[in-house]
């Protein structure tokens, strides 16, 4: 049996990739850091058969105590201040986190467990206002980060190339683009627009402030960027891919689509509020995700609809059961 280690395995991503691995046999272990509203800290997992021990990327002691507790063959590291336009606001903690955090888990990777494989959470925002000419971002386009959040996350991709290269380390990149489900935190922008617009459509709420709704995204499931994690450790080399759907779309098509679908319009509806705009903007993401596709056969499975669908039946849900 495999031994897999997640750090924010209690995160979107984490819980999403921890019910993937039980279903193919592993181990599933990881850590989570201490939080004053205990019941809060493991609400995504609480129902899944797995390990975890107090821990945080800041604190390499607490990193090399785990993996020497659960001696894993995979480490996943999806644990970071994931929040873009909030790493403005908390910008040192965001890079000791993202950036000298990810040093101090290739260190204890390194130090602990080096015949591991281990996947680095490596983010589309690290391209920032660099797009191709033929309109997308791939493997080689070049970063030019736009946040605290995506400088970071540079860091952090470079520093994986260079302990694969110094250590013979099987350590690699997943460069994702934005990935939903209704267990998304509700201040990034897909579920704050369907929480949101099923509240208005129920009578809770009488409007919904955004910032900017003219940037494009490229959004896709949770459920399926996992899956590609997964397969991305499974080859003999250590690489680097994107994943994306390949199709973009801005928040205004977005909320377009969400208030449609409960019979709104959201002209009707939505304000903008400067609060949400960002010091940067980064307006446009779409991913070429060729080189994922061809080398390791992965697809994603949800459409932007089916997406979108699910996250509105999940608040109806939420908010119908009171
Ligand atoms: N959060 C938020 N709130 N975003 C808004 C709002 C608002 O009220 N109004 C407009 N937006 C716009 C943002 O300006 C951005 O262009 C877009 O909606 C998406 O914002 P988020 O959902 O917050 O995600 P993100 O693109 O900044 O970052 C996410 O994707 C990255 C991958 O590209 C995060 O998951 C990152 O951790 C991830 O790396």
């Amino acid at each position: 049996m495999k031994t897999a280690f997640i750090t924010g395995i209690a995160g979107q991503d984490g819980s999403y990739l921890a019910e993937h691995l039980l279903e193919q046999g592993y181990r599933v272990t990881g850590i989570i850091r201490r939080n004053s509203t205990v019941e809060h800290q493991k609400n995504r997992i609480a129902d899944l058969d797995i390990e975890v021990e107090y821990g945080d990327l800041t604190d390499q002691s607490s990193l090399e105590r785990a993996l020497r507790i659960y001696k894993p063959d995979e480490i996943y590291n999806l644990a970071a201040q994931s929040h873009v336009r909030i790493s403005s606001d908390i910008p040192q903690f965001t890079v000791q986190t993202n950036a000298v955090g990810v040093v101090n888990i290739l260190e204890a990777y390194k130090n602990v467990v080096p015949e591991a494989k281990f996947y680095q959470a490596s983010s589309s925002e690290m391209f920032g206002s660099s797009v191709d000419a033929d309109g997308y971002q791939r493997e080689t386009t070049p970063m030019r980060p736009v946040s605290p959040y995506g400088c970071s996350k540079v860091f952090a991709y470079n520093i994986v190339h260079h302990y694969r290269n110094a250590y013979k380390l099987h350590a690699n990149n997943g460069i994702l683009f934005n990935h939903e489900s209704p267990r998304r935190g509700s201040n990034f922008v897909t579920n704050k627009v369907v929480k949101g617009a099923v509240e208005i459509k129920l009578g809770l709420a009488n409007k919904l402030e955004l910032g900017n709704m003219d940037s494009y995204r490229d959004w896709g499931h949770s459920y399926d960027y996992v899956r590609a994690m997964h397969l991305i450790l499974q080859q003999d080399r250590p690489n680097d891919y994107v994943v994306a759907t390949g199709i973009t779309r801005s928040v205004r098509d977005m909320c377009d689509y969400v208030f449609s679908k409960l019979e709104l319009d959201y002209k009707d509806w939505v304000v903008q509020n400067p609060k949400y705009l960002r010091p940067e903007e980064l307006p446009y993401l779409r991913g070429d995700n060729t080189k994922i596709t061809t080398e390791l056969g992965w697809n994603p499975t949800y459409t932007f609809e089916a997406l979108m669908d699910e996250m509105i039946e999940h608040w109806m849900q939420v908010y119908q059961s009171q």
